[in-house]
Protein backbone atom coordinates (compact mmCIF):
# COMPACT_ATOMS: atom_id res chain seq x y z
CA UNK A 1 0.00 0.00 0.00
CA UNK A 2 1.32 3.13 -1.12
CA UNK A 3 0.61 5.31 1.97
CA UNK A 4 2.22 2.54 3.87
CA UNK A 5 5.23 2.51 1.99
CA UNK A 6 5.83 6.30 2.53
CA UNK A 7 5.41 6.17 6.32
CA UNK A 8 7.90 3.34 6.66
CA UNK A 9 10.33 5.40 5.02
CA UNK A 10 9.60 8.34 6.74
CA UNK A 11 9.45 6.88 10.46
CA UNK A 12 13.15 6.10 9.92
CA UNK A 13 13.09 9.87 8.56
CA UNK A 14 11.60 11.82 11.24
CA UNK A 15 13.07 9.49 14.31
CA UNK A 16 16.06 10.42 13.51
CA UNK A 17 15.68 14.46 11.99
CA UNK A 18 13.13 14.84 15.43
CA UNK A 19 15.04 16.51 18.42
CA UNK A 20 12.29 17.87 20.03
CA UNK A 21 10.51 16.02 22.97
CA UNK A 22 7.45 16.27 24.71
CA UNK A 23 7.56 18.00 27.54
CA UNK A 24 4.72 17.18 30.74
CA UNK A 25 5.14 18.43 34.18
CA UNK A 26 8.90 18.64 34.15
CA UNK A 27 9.53 15.44 32.71
CA UNK A 28 10.29 14.16 29.22
CA UNK A 29 8.53 11.72 26.69
CA UNK A 30 10.02 10.57 23.52
CA UNK A 31 7.81 11.88 20.72
CA UNK A 32 6.77 8.27 18.56
CA UNK A 33 8.51 7.61 15.53
CA UNK A 34 5.73 8.67 12.92
CA UNK A 35 6.18 10.70 9.94
CA UNK A 36 5.52 14.70 10.49
CA UNK A 37 3.22 14.34 7.93
CA UNK A 38 0.96 11.61 9.01
CA UNK A 39 -2.66 12.57 9.42
CA UNK A 40 -4.20 10.32 12.31
CA UNK A 41 -7.30 10.04 10.29
CA UNK A 42 -5.91 8.64 7.08
CA UNK A 43 -4.10 5.69 8.90
CA UNK A 44 -7.75 4.23 10.17
CA UNK A 45 -9.95 2.12 8.65
CA UNK A 46 -12.87 3.85 10.14
CA UNK A 47 -13.96 7.51 11.53
CA UNK A 48 -11.12 8.91 13.45
CA UNK A 49 -12.65 12.17 15.62
CA UNK A 50 -12.31 14.14 18.56
CA UNK A 51 -14.35 16.47 20.83
CA UNK A 52 -14.19 19.98 20.87
CA UNK A 53 -14.53 22.90 22.74
CA UNK A 54 -15.62 26.16 20.55
CA UNK A 55 -13.37 28.40 22.59
CA UNK A 56 -10.28 26.91 21.61
CA UNK A 57 -11.10 26.26 17.96
CA UNK A 58 -11.73 30.03 17.58
CA UNK A 59 -8.49 31.08 19.62
CA UNK A 60 -5.99 28.70 19.60
CA UNK A 61 -4.33 27.76 15.86
CA UNK A 62 -2.26 24.99 17.34
CA UNK A 63 -5.50 23.36 18.69
CA UNK A 64 -7.73 24.03 15.66
CA UNK A 65 -4.93 23.20 13.04
CA UNK A 66 -4.49 19.54 15.34
CA UNK A 67 -8.33 19.13 14.66
CA UNK A 68 -8.15 19.66 11.09
CA UNK A 69 -4.89 17.77 10.26
CA UNK A 70 -5.83 14.67 12.56
CA UNK A 71 -9.55 13.86 12.36
CA UNK A 72 -12.33 13.60 10.54
CA UNK A 73 -15.55 13.72 12.84
CA UNK A 74 -15.99 16.13 15.46
CA UNK A 75 -18.25 16.27 18.68
CA UNK A 76 -18.71 19.42 20.84
CA UNK A 77 -17.63 18.97 23.87
CA UNK A 78 -20.36 20.91 25.38
CA UNK A 79 -21.89 23.06 22.88
CA UNK A 80 -24.81 21.17 21.92
CA UNK A 81 -25.41 20.44 25.38
CA UNK A 82 -28.92 21.48 26.39
CA UNK A 83 -28.09 24.16 28.77
CA UNK A 84 -25.48 25.77 25.88
CA UNK A 85 -28.15 25.40 22.98
CA UNK A 86 -31.32 26.40 24.88
CA UNK A 87 -30.63 29.03 27.95
CA UNK A 88 -34.40 30.16 28.37
CA UNK A 89 -37.59 28.86 27.76
CA UNK A 90 -37.98 30.79 24.54
CA UNK A 91 -34.38 31.85 23.63
CA UNK A 92 -31.95 29.01 21.24
CA UNK A 93 -28.50 30.17 21.14
CA UNK A 94 -27.02 28.54 17.81
CA UNK A 95 -23.75 30.79 16.97
CA UNK A 96 -21.42 28.15 18.96
CA UNK A 97 -22.72 24.88 17.56
CA UNK A 98 -23.43 26.76 14.00
CA UNK A 99 -19.49 27.90 14.33
CA UNK A 100 -18.59 23.93 14.64
CA UNK A 101 -21.07 22.52 12.15
CA UNK A 102 -19.93 25.14 9.56
CA UNK A 103 -16.16 24.51 10.24
CA UNK A 104 -16.74 20.76 9.91
CA UNK A 105 -18.73 21.14 6.78
CA UNK A 106 -16.36 23.07 5.07
CA UNK A 107 -13.45 20.90 6.44
CA UNK A 108 -15.42 17.30 4.79
CA UNK A 109 -15.53 16.41 8.46
CA UNK A 110 -18.53 14.27 9.46
CA UNK A 111 -20.48 15.87 12.94
CA UNK A 112 -21.99 13.78 15.72
CA UNK A 113 -24.33 15.71 17.87
CA UNK A 114 -23.84 15.28 21.74
CA UNK A 115 -26.56 15.49 23.26
CA UNK A 116 -30.50 15.33 23.25
CA UNK A 117 -30.83 14.48 26.50
CA UNK A 118 -29.13 14.42 29.72
CA UNK A 119 -29.98 14.36 33.15
CA UNK A 120 -27.12 17.29 33.68
CA UNK A 121 -26.22 20.38 32.00
CA UNK A 122 -29.51 21.84 32.55
CA UNK A 123 -30.47 25.31 32.78
CA UNK A 124 -32.27 26.47 35.96
CA UNK A 125 -35.34 27.08 33.49
CA UNK A 126 -35.39 23.50 33.54
CA UNK A 127 -34.29 22.13 36.55
CA UNK A 128 -36.85 24.57 38.43
CA UNK A 129 -39.68 24.02 35.65
CA UNK A 130 -42.98 23.52 37.35
CA UNK A 131 -45.59 21.57 34.92
CA UNK A 132 -47.73 18.36 34.53
CA UNK A 133 -46.48 15.71 32.83
CA UNK A 134 -47.92 17.29 29.78
CA UNK A 135 -45.90 20.90 30.07
CA UNK A 136 -43.30 18.22 30.87
CA UNK A 137 -43.35 16.46 27.57
CA UNK A 138 -44.28 19.35 25.67
CA UNK A 139 -40.66 20.68 26.96
CA UNK A 140 -38.89 17.76 25.95
CA UNK A 141 -40.32 17.36 22.68
CA UNK A 142 -39.57 20.95 21.50
CA UNK A 143 -36.01 20.57 22.38
CA UNK A 144 -35.60 17.59 20.92
CA UNK A 145 -37.48 18.79 17.81
CA UNK A 146 -36.10 22.27 17.42
CA UNK A 147 -32.48 20.92 17.89
CA UNK A 148 -32.47 18.28 15.66
CA UNK A 149 -34.47 19.87 13.21
CA UNK A 150 -32.27 23.16 13.19
CA UNK A 151 -29.25 20.96 11.86
CA UNK A 152 -30.95 18.49 9.92
CA UNK A 153 -28.58 17.24 6.65
CA UNK A 154 -25.90 18.82 8.93
CA UNK A 155 -25.31 16.46 11.57
CA UNK A 156 -25.22 12.72 10.65
CA UNK A 157 -26.13 11.13 14.43
CA UNK A 158 -27.33 12.08 17.61
CA UNK A 159 -26.85 11.51 21.24
CA UNK A 160 -30.08 11.00 21.87
CA UNK A 161 -30.05 9.84 25.46
CA UNK A 162 -27.01 10.15 27.17
CA UNK A 163 -26.01 8.37 30.74
CA UNK A 164 -29.73 7.03 31.52
CA UNK A 165 -28.92 4.45 33.63
CA UNK A 166 -26.97 4.19 37.06
CA UNK A 167 -23.61 1.19 37.81
CA UNK A 168 -26.21 -1.18 38.90
CA UNK A 169 -28.42 -1.31 35.85
CA UNK A 170 -31.28 0.35 37.36
CA UNK A 171 -32.64 3.64 35.88
CA UNK A 172 -31.04 7.09 36.71
CA UNK A 173 -33.50 8.82 38.99
CA UNK A 174 -33.27 11.90 36.81
CA UNK A 175 -35.64 14.77 36.61
CA UNK A 176 -37.03 13.54 33.58
CA UNK A 177 -38.07 9.96 34.94
CA UNK A 178 -39.33 11.82 37.97
CA UNK A 179 -41.51 13.72 35.73
CA UNK A 180 -41.95 11.68 32.37
CA UNK A 181 -41.71 8.22 33.75
CA UNK A 182 -38.97 5.14 32.57
CA UNK A 183 -40.14 5.20 29.29
CA UNK A 184 -39.30 8.88 28.19
CA UNK A 185 -36.19 7.32 26.53
CA UNK A 186 -38.01 5.34 23.73
CA UNK A 187 -39.81 9.07 23.81
CA UNK A 188 -36.49 10.75 23.15
CA UNK A 189 -36.23 8.33 20.12
CA UNK A 190 -39.27 8.51 18.39
CA UNK A 191 -39.40 12.59 18.54
CA UNK A 192 -35.78 12.92 17.38
CA UNK A 193 -37.05 10.43 14.66
CA UNK A 194 -39.76 12.70 13.20
CA UNK A 195 -37.90 15.77 13.29
CA UNK A 196 -35.24 13.73 11.16
CA UNK A 197 -35.73 10.49 9.25
CA UNK A 198 -32.54 10.09 7.92
CA UNK A 199 -30.00 11.22 11.16
CA UNK A 200 -29.00 8.36 12.88
CA UNK A 201 -29.82 7.74 16.63
CA UNK A 202 -27.07 6.85 19.40
CA UNK A 203 -27.62 5.84 22.86
CA UNK A 204 -24.35 6.73 24.73
CA UNK A 205 -23.14 6.06 28.44
CA UNK A 206 -19.81 4.88 30.54
CA UNK A 207 -18.89 2.20 32.73
CA UNK A 208 -20.23 -1.00 29.98
CA UNK A 209 -16.39 -1.62 30.59
CA UNK A 210 -16.72 -2.09 34.12
CA UNK A 211 -20.58 -2.77 35.31
CA UNK A 212 -22.36 -6.44 33.99
CA UNK A 213 -25.22 -4.78 35.02
CA UNK A 214 -25.05 -1.54 33.52
CA UNK A 215 -24.25 -3.16 30.32
CA UNK A 216 -27.09 -5.39 30.50
CA UNK A 217 -29.30 -2.85 31.11
CA UNK A 218 -28.81 -1.12 27.95
CA UNK A 219 -28.43 -4.22 26.16
CA UNK A 220 -32.22 -4.95 27.28
CA UNK A 221 -33.30 -1.68 26.94
CA UNK A 222 -31.96 -2.12 23.11
CA UNK A 223 -33.85 -5.44 22.65
CA UNK A 224 -37.26 -3.80 24.18
CA UNK A 225 -37.06 -1.18 21.74
CA UNK A 226 -36.59 -3.28 18.85
CA UNK A 227 -39.05 -5.61 19.96
CA UNK A 228 -41.18 -2.47 19.89
CA UNK A 229 -40.21 -0.70 16.51
CA UNK A 230 -38.63 1.91 18.84
CA UNK A 231 -36.04 3.65 16.31
CA UNK A 232 -32.16 3.19 17.74
CA UNK A 233 -29.69 2.99 14.88
CA UNK A 234 -26.31 2.94 17.71
CA UNK A 235 -24.42 2.53 20.53
CA UNK A 236 -22.48 4.89 22.39
CA UNK A 237 -19.70 3.25 24.57
CA UNK A 238 -17.65 6.57 26.23
CA UNK A 239 -14.75 4.50 27.39
CA UNK A 240 -13.34 6.98 29.97
CA UNK A 241 -11.26 4.59 30.91
CA UNK A 242 -7.82 4.34 33.33
CA UNK A 243 -4.55 2.52 32.06
CA UNK A 244 -5.59 -0.54 34.72
CA UNK A 245 -8.38 -1.20 32.97
CA UNK A 246 -8.29 -4.87 32.13
CA UNK A 247 -8.27 -5.48 28.27
CA UNK A 248 -10.98 -8.77 28.94
CA UNK A 249 -12.98 -5.70 30.40
CA UNK A 250 -12.49 -4.04 27.58
CA UNK A 251 -13.40 -6.62 24.94
CA UNK A 252 -16.70 -7.86 26.82
CA UNK A 253 -17.89 -4.10 26.79
CA UNK A 254 -17.36 -4.16 22.72
CA UNK A 255 -18.67 -7.72 22.15
CA UNK A 256 -21.64 -6.48 23.95
CA UNK A 257 -22.01 -3.41 21.41
CA UNK A 258 -21.19 -5.33 18.71
CA UNK A 259 -24.17 -8.00 19.40
CA UNK A 260 -26.70 -5.30 19.39
CA UNK A 261 -26.16 -5.40 16.08
CA UNK A 262 -26.62 -1.03 15.91
CA UNK A 263 -23.62 1.08 14.71
CA UNK A 264 -20.91 1.09 17.39
CA UNK A 265 -19.23 4.27 18.20
CA UNK A 266 -16.28 4.46 21.38
CA UNK A 267 -17.63 8.04 22.03
CA UNK A 268 -15.54 9.85 24.30
CA UNK A 269 -12.09 7.67 24.71
CA UNK A 270 -9.57 8.79 27.44
CA UNK A 271 -7.19 6.74 29.36
CA UNK A 272 -6.67 8.47 32.62
CA UNK A 273 -3.38 7.76 34.80
CA UNK A 274 -3.89 9.13 37.91
CA UNK A 275 -6.74 7.45 40.10
CA UNK A 276 -4.83 7.36 43.05
CA UNK A 277 -4.79 11.20 42.74
CA UNK A 278 -1.15 12.24 43.22
CA UNK A 279 -1.29 15.67 43.15
CA UNK A 280 2.50 15.77 42.06
CA UNK A 281 2.28 13.43 39.10
CA UNK A 282 3.97 13.73 35.99
CA UNK A 283 3.95 12.10 33.02
CA UNK A 284 6.75 9.49 32.56
CA UNK A 285 8.21 7.50 29.85
CA UNK A 286 6.86 4.22 31.44
CA UNK A 287 3.51 5.79 31.97
CA UNK A 288 3.41 7.19 28.75
CA UNK A 289 4.03 3.75 27.05
CA UNK A 290 1.58 1.88 29.05
CA UNK A 291 -1.33 4.31 27.68
CA UNK A 292 0.16 3.84 24.55
CA UNK A 293 -0.58 0.38 25.29
CA UNK A 294 -4.23 0.71 26.11
CA UNK A 295 -5.28 2.95 23.08
CA UNK A 296 -3.80 0.32 21.64
CA UNK A 297 -5.75 -2.33 22.85
CA UNK A 298 -9.10 -0.30 22.74
CA UNK A 299 -8.74 0.19 18.89
CA UNK A 300 -7.24 -3.40 18.17
CA UNK A 301 -10.14 -4.99 20.06
CA UNK A 302 -12.97 -2.33 18.02
CA UNK A 303 -11.62 -3.15 15.23
CA UNK A 304 -11.32 -6.92 15.41
CA UNK A 305 -14.58 -7.25 16.99
CA UNK A 306 -16.88 -4.85 15.69
CA UNK A 307 -18.27 -5.77 12.03
CA UNK A 308 -17.08 -3.16 9.37
CA UNK A 309 -20.57 -2.30 8.69
CA UNK A 310 -20.98 -1.14 12.23
CA UNK A 311 -17.98 0.76 12.96
CA UNK A 312 -19.35 4.27 13.74
CA UNK A 313 -15.73 5.02 14.62
CA UNK A 314 -13.80 6.24 17.30
CA UNK A 315 -14.02 9.66 19.26
CA UNK A 316 -11.40 11.00 21.71
CA UNK A 317 -12.92 13.11 23.99
CA UNK A 318 -10.66 16.25 23.38
CA UNK A 319 -7.48 16.56 21.52
CA UNK A 320 -4.42 17.56 24.08
CA UNK A 321 -3.52 16.81 27.25
CA UNK A 322 -3.97 20.86 28.63
CA UNK A 323 -8.03 20.61 27.30
CA UNK A 324 -8.84 17.41 29.17
CA UNK A 325 -11.63 16.94 31.46
CA UNK A 326 -10.29 14.70 33.43
CA UNK A 327 -8.14 16.92 36.36
CA UNK A 328 -11.04 18.90 36.77
CA UNK A 329 -13.25 16.17 37.19
CA UNK A 330 -10.81 13.99 39.35
CA UNK A 331 -9.05 16.57 40.86
CA UNK A 332 -6.19 15.60 40.17
CA UNK A 333 -2.95 15.92 37.46
CA UNK A 334 -3.47 13.27 34.33
CA UNK A 335 -2.41 13.32 31.18
CA UNK A 336 -5.45 11.13 29.23
CA UNK A 337 -5.47 12.40 25.63
CA UNK A 338 -2.55 11.15 22.21
CA UNK A 339 -1.17 14.94 22.13
CA UNK A 340 0.58 16.58 24.91
CA UNK A 341 -0.31 19.99 26.16
CA UNK A 342 2.04 21.53 23.06
CA UNK A 343 -0.30 18.97 20.73
CA UNK A 344 3.00 17.28 20.19
CA UNK A 345 2.14 13.55 19.66
CA UNK A 346 2.23 10.73 22.23
CA UNK A 347 3.13 7.14 22.33
CA UNK A 348 -0.80 6.97 22.15
CA UNK A 349 -0.83 8.75 18.90
CA UNK A 350 1.16 6.24 16.99
CA UNK A 351 0.06 3.34 19.37
CA UNK A 352 -3.91 4.07 17.88
CA UNK A 353 -2.40 4.09 14.19
CA UNK A 354 -0.65 0.49 15.36
CA UNK A 355 -4.11 -0.82 16.89
CA UNK A 356 -5.90 -0.62 13.22
CA UNK A 357 -3.08 -2.43 11.53
C1 LIG B 1 -17.95 17.02 30.09
C2 LIG B 1 -17.10 18.11 29.45
O1 LIG B 1 -15.91 17.53 28.99
C3 LIG B 1 -16.82 19.18 30.47
O2 LIG B 1 -16.16 20.29 29.84
C4 LIG B 1 -18.12 19.66 31.11
O3 LIG B 1 -17.83 20.58 32.14
C5 LIG B 1 -18.92 18.49 31.67
O4 LIG B 1 -19.13 17.54 30.66
N1 LIG B 1 -19.75 12.27 29.79
C6 LIG B 1 -20.30 13.00 28.77
C7 LIG B 1 -19.73 14.32 28.41
O5 LIG B 1 -21.23 12.52 28.09
O6 LIG B 1 -20.69 15.22 27.94
C8 LIG B 1 -18.97 14.91 29.56
O7 LIG B 1 -18.32 16.09 29.09
C9 LIG B 1 -17.97 13.93 30.14
C10 LIG B 1 -18.68 12.70 30.64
Amino acid sequence: MKTYFFYILAVGFTAAACSKKTSQGGTTVQPPPVAVDTMLYKMMPFKMGASVNVNLMKTNASYNGVVTKEYNSITAENAMKFGALHPAQNTFFWTDADYLVDYALSNGKRVHGHTLNWYTSLPSWVTNFSGDSTAWEDLLKTHIQTVVTHFKGKVSSWDVVNEAFNDDGTLRNSIWVQHLGPDYIARCFQYARQADSAVLLFYNDYGHEYSSAKRTAIANMIANFKSRGIPIDGIGLQFHITYTQSDANISTAINMAAATGLKVHIAELDVRLNDAKDQGLVLTQTLADQQAAKYKYVVKAYNTIVPAAQQYGITTWNVGDADSWVPGWLKAPDYPLPFDRNYLRKPAYRAIIEGAK
